[in-house]
C-alpha cells in the first residue's frame, strides 16, 4: 500500500475485516462450493442473495501468477496513455485529492502477483481497481474480470441543512421526506459501523472517480432522489462493486435508535452468460479466461437489438410542467411560478450524452438537443423572461460538440476556445509516426483520429504544425512528456447540421447572433459532481460573467468547487487504444510488403515495448477500461491541465428537506442568492468577466490561475466515440461524435436498475 500517501481509515479497516471473513469463510466452504450455491439460487429464480456469499463465491477464484504478471504488463502499455500519471505522483497544491504513485502501485502489485501472494484472482482484481480509483478520475476507469457482482444496500442517504446555509447533517432519505412533510419526530443519523456518520460517508467516497471531494461527498447522497431524466438518483450507497468495508450498514440515530442494513448482491449484466458455475474454477473459465474476439458477437447484438426500443420518457416528477422537453429528458425547459422566479427561465441540461446507440437515443438526437435549446431560449425571451438558470446538477458529460453547441446557443459571437495535449511517449509516438510516415493514412480515412499532423491546429484554429516533430515534442508539462498545444477539433470540418455550433457567428442552424441573456443574466447551477464536457460547458460559460451556484458538499462551512469531476478533454476506451495500434500495424505491414518500411530497425525497437497485445488478446480478459487521454487548458495557462486547477464556486448552498420533495426550491434559492438578497454558504469575490476566450497560446509563462475566487480559466473539449471500428477499413468521417464522459457507467448500471 505504499503507493498511496493518504489512506482512509474505513479502507483499511475494510481490508482487515475482509481479510479474516475471507479466511472463516474458506473453511466453511467445503461442504458446498458458494458458486454452485449461487448457481442453485439463480436456477430457481433467486435475483439477489447474500453479499456473504457473492464473497465467498468469488474468493475462491484460482489466481494464476503467471497469466496475472503478463496482464500486468500489458496493462502498463495501455495505462502509458494515461495523461495525468506524473501528476497524480505530485501534484500541484491547488489539487485537493490523494497523491497517487500509479506506476510504483502496479509494480508493487506486479511484485505481489509474481510472489503468489494473492489467494484469488478477486482479491488481485480489487488490489488493481483500488490503486487506479485512487486516482478520483471518472476517466481512469478498470472493471476486471472478477467484477460479476454488484454489491446492494438499500441505505439512502440525504444532507439536509435547516435553512440552505447552517451545516447539514444526514438522514435517511425517507426521514428527509417525512421531514420536509413537518414531521418533526426525526433523527439524523449520528453514526454508521461506529463511525461519525458524516466522516464514514466521507472516507467512503475517496475512490469515487471525482477529483473534488464535495463532489464525491454529494455522489454518495440522494439529496435529489429524481434526477431530472425522471429515473431514481439513490447515490452511490446504493451499489458497490467490492465491499465496501463490511457486508452491512450498521446506522445509529441521534434519539438513540439502531438499525442493520445488510448488503445484498446481484450477479450483474457485465456478465454476458448464465450463472451456473458449480466453483470458482468454472467462474474463472466464464468470465476471466480470454474470449477470441470473433466468438464475442454476442455483446454487440444485445446492444444493437436494445438500439431499436428507443422510447420517449415522461417528464419527470416532482418537476414543474415543462416548455420545452426533450423525448429523452436530454434537456428541459421550464416557466416556474414560485415567487421569486417570476422573470427567471430555468433550463436542465442532466447530461451531454446526446448520442448513445445502447440506451436507443438516436444520431440526430446531437441536432435536435441545440435546437431545443435554441427553441427554448426563444420562447423564453418572448415570454419576458430576462434570466435564466441552467441547471447541471449531476451532469457526467458526453458528446463534445452538444457542450460546444450549447454556448453558442448563449454566446453565439463568441469564439470557442479548445487547448488540450497528449502523452508523447513511445506508444503514441509510434502511432503518431506511422499515421503520418504511411501513405495510406488519408485513404483508410485515418486522418481524424487526431494523429494526422497535417490536419492538426493549434487553439487559434488557423495555425499549423510544420513537422511531426514540431508537435510530438516531447513537451515537460508538470512531468508529464506531452504534445504541442493543439486544438481537439478543427471547427471548420464541423458538419453544421449533424453538429450545429454557432462558432464565427456564421448562422446556419443555430442562427443567432447576438446573446440573449446578458451573462450577469445567467446563473449555472451544479452540485460538484459536472465532469468531463459539463466542465468544458461551465468553463466556457464562465469567462463571459456567468455565475455558477454550486449546492451540497462535505458538512462544513467555505467554499465548493462547481466543477468537481474530470475536466479531462477525452476519453479513450482500452479498446478505442486497441484499434490504433492495430490500424498503425497494418499501414507498417503494408508499407514493409511495399518494401518501403516506415521505420528502422532501430526506430522499431523503441516502439516495440510500449505496442500492447490486441485487447481480446490480453492474458485476462477486460471488457471495461479506459484513460483520461487529453489534458485540458485554459487560454491562459497552456502548463497546468485544468484538472488540478481549483475553481470556486460563486456560492454556495446546502440542500434543504424541501428540496427533496420539490427540487425548484434550489433554483429559488439560486435565483434569491445572485440576484436577490439571499445569502451563500460561501460567496466568491466576483471575477471580471472577458471580453472574448482569446488565442493567447504557446506562451508557456502561466498566468494568475488562483484558488478560490480568481480564476476564469477555460477549457476544452474532448472526443472519443464508442469505437468498434476496425482498421483501415473505416469510412472517412469528418467529425466523429466525440465524446468525453465523466462517469464509470458500467457502475452507474449497478447502481441505477
Ligand atoms: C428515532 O429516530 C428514528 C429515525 O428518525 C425514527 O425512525 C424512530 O422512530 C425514532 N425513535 C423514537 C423512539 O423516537
Ligand atoms: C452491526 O451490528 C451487528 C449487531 O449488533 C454486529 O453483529 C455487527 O458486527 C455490526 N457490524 C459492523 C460493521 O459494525
Ligand atoms: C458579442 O455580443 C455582445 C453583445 O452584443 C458584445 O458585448 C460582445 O462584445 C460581442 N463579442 C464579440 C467577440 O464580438
Ligand atoms: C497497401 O498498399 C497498397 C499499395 O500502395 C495500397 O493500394 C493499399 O490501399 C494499401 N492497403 C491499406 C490497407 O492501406
Ligand atoms: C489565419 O492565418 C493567416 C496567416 O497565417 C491569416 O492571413 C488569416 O487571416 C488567419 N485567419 C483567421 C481566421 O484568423
Ligand atoms: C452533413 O450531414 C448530413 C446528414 O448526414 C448530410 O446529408 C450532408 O451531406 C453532410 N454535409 C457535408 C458537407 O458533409
Ligand atoms: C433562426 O431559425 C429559426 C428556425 O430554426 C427561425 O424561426 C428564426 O426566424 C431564425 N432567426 C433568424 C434571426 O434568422
Amino acid at each position: 500500500m505504499g503507493w498511496l500517501s493518504r489512506l482512509s481509515a474505513v479502507a483499511a479497516v475494510a481490508t482487515t475485516a475482509l481479510a479474516a471473513e475471507a479466511s472463516t469463510s474458506s473453511k466453511s466452504s467445503t461442504a458446498a462450493e458458494p458458486c454452485a450455491q449461487i448457481a442453485k439460487l439463480v436456477k430457481s429464480g433467486a435475483t439477489s442473495f447474500s453479499s456473504q456469499l457473492a464473497l465467498a463465491c468469488i474468493e475462491t477464484t484460482p489466481f494464476k501468477s503467471d497469466v496475472a504478471v503478463s496482464f500486468v504488463d500489458e496493462l502498463k502499455k495501455y495505462l502509458e496513455w494515461h495523461s495525468t500519471t506524473e501528476i497524480l505522483r505530485n501534484p500541484p497544491p491547488t489539487a485537493l485529492s490523494a497523491t497517487v504513485d500509479l506506476f510504483g502501485g502496479l509494480a508493487n502489485i506486479r511484485d505481489r502477483a509474481s510472489a503468489n501472494l494473492y489467494k484469488s484472482q478477486y482479491d488481485f482484481d480489487a488490489d488493481l481497481f483500488h490503486l487506479l480509483s485512487f486516482a478520483n478520475d471518472g476517466h481512469l476507469v478498470i472493471l476486471p474480470c472478477s467484477f460479476i457482482f454488484t454489491f446492494r444496500s438499500p441505505l439512502r442517504l440525504a444532507s439536509l441543512s435547516s435553512d440552505g446555509i447552517a451545516i447539514p447533517r444526514l438522514y435517511t432519505l425517507g426521514d428527509g421526506k417525512l421531514l420536509a412533510q413537518g414531521n418533526k419526530d426525526v433523527s439524523p443519523v449520528t453514526l454508521i459501523n461506529g463511525v461519525g456518520a458524516e466522516a464514514f460517508t466521507e472516507q467512503l467516497s475517496e475512490t469515487m472517480g471525482f477529483q473534488d471531494p464535495d463532489a464525491r461527498y454529494n455522489s454518495m447522497l440522494a439529496n435529489v432522489p429524481i434526477a431530472r431524466d425522471g429515473s431514481e438518483f439513490p447515490g452511490s450507497y446504493a451499489g458497490f462493486v467490492t465491499i465496501p468495508g463490511a457486508h452491512e450498514f450498521n446506522l445509529t440515530y441521534a434519539n438513540g435508535t439502531q438499525q442493520t442494513l445488510p448488503l445484498t448482491a446481484i450477479v450483474s449484466s457485465r456478465l454476458d452468460t448464465d450463472f451456473t458455475f458449480s466453483n470458482g474454477d468454472e467462474l474463472w473459465d466464464a468470465a476471466c479466461k480470454p474470449k477470441p474476439a470473433s466468438s464475442d458477437d454476442s455483446g454487440e447484438k444485445k446492444r444493437a437489438e436494445s438500439s431499436t426500443s428507443a422510447k420517449e420518457k415522461p417528464a419527470p416528477e416532482t418537476y414543474p410542467k415543462p416548455i420545452v422537453k426533450d423525448p429523452f429528458n436530454l434537456i428541459t425547459g421550464y416557466f416556474p411560478d414560485d415567487k421569486g422566479l417570476e422573470d427567471v427561465a430555468v433550463l436542465t441540461v442532466p447530461t451531454f450524452e446526446t448520442t448513445d446507440a445502447a440506451s436507443g437515443i438516436p444520431v440526430n438526437e446531437i441536432a435536435n438537443f441545440v435546437l431545443e435549446a435554441q427553441d427554448f431560449v426563444s420562447k423564453a425571451i418572448a415570454a419576458g423572461k430576462s434570466k435564466i438558470i441552467i441547471d447541471v446538477t449531476n451532469n457526467g458529460g458526453g458528446v463534445v460538440n452538444s457542450g460546444f453547441g450549447l454556448v453558442s446557443v448563449f454566446f453565439p459571437n463568441m469564439t470557442i476556445f479548445s487547448a488540450t495535449r497528449y502523452r508523447s511517449h513511445p506508444g503514441t509516438q509510434f502511432v503518431v509516426e506511422t499515421y503520418n510516415r504511411s501513405p495510406d493514412t488519408v485513404a483508410d480515412g485515418l486522418d481524424q483520429d487526431g494523429f494526422f499532423v497535417p490536419t492538426l491546429v493549434k487553439p487559434d484554429q488557423n495555425t499549423t504544425f510544420k513537422s511531426v516533430e514540431d508537435f510530438l515534442g516531447p513537451f515537460d508539462i508538470l512531468g508529464v512528456p506531452s504534445t504541442a498545444i493543439v486544438a481537439e477539433n478543427t471547427f471548420a470540418f464541423n458538419n453544421e447540421t449533424l453538429f450545429p455550433i454557432n462558432v464565427y457567428n456564421e448562422g446556419g442552424v443555430l442562427n443567432g447572433t447576438t446573446p440573449p441573456f446578458a451573462p450577469e443574466n445567467i446563473v449555472i447551477l451544479t452540485d460538484g459532481q459536472c465532469s468531463s464536457t459539463c466542465t468544458i460547458f461551465v468553463n466556457h460559460m464562465i469567462p463571459y460573467g456567468v455565475r455558477v451556484v454550486t449546492t451540497g458538499g462535505r458538512p462544513q462551512a467555505g467554499p465548493m468547487q462547481s466543477i468537481g469531476g474530470v475536466k479531462g478533454s477525452q476519453v479513450l476506451a482500452f479498446n478505442t487504444i486497441s484499434t490504433y495500434f492495430n490500424n498503425a500495424q497494418v499501414l507498417v505491414q503494408n508499407a514493409t510488403d511495399n518494401k518501403k518500411p516506415l521505420f528502422t530497425d532501430k526506430e522499431m525497437s523503441v516502439f516495440s515495448p510500449y505496442i500492447p497485445v490486441a485487447l481480446e488478446d490480453m492474458p485476462l480478459r477486460l471488457t471495461t477500461a479506459s484513460v483520461n487521454f487529453r489534458n485540458a487548458f485554459s487560454p491562459f495557462d497552456d502548463q497546468t491541465p485544468t484538472h488540478f486547477v481549483y475553481q470556486a464556486a460563486d456560492c454556495r448552498l446546502f440542500y434543504t428537506a424541501e428540496t427533496l420533495i420539490k427540487p425548484e426550491t434550489l433554483w429559488v434559492n439560486a435565483a434569491n442568492s445572485i440576484w436577490g438578497d439571499g445569502d451563500c454558504v460561501f460567496r466568491s469575490v466576483p471575477r471580471k468577466a472577458i471580453k472574448s476566450a482569446g488565442t493567447k497560446t504557446e506562451s508557456s509563462k502561466s498566468a494568475a490561475t488562483s484558488a478560490v475566487s480568481g480564476s476564469t480559466d477555460e477549457n476544452d473539449e474532448v472526443q472519443q466515440d464508442e469505437t468498434q471500428a476496425p482498421a483501415p477499413k473505416k469510412k472517412k468521417t469528418r467529425a466523429p461524435a466525440h465524446k468525453a464522459l465523466g462517469l464509470l457507467l458500467a457502475m452507474a448500471e449497478g447502481l441505477r436498475g
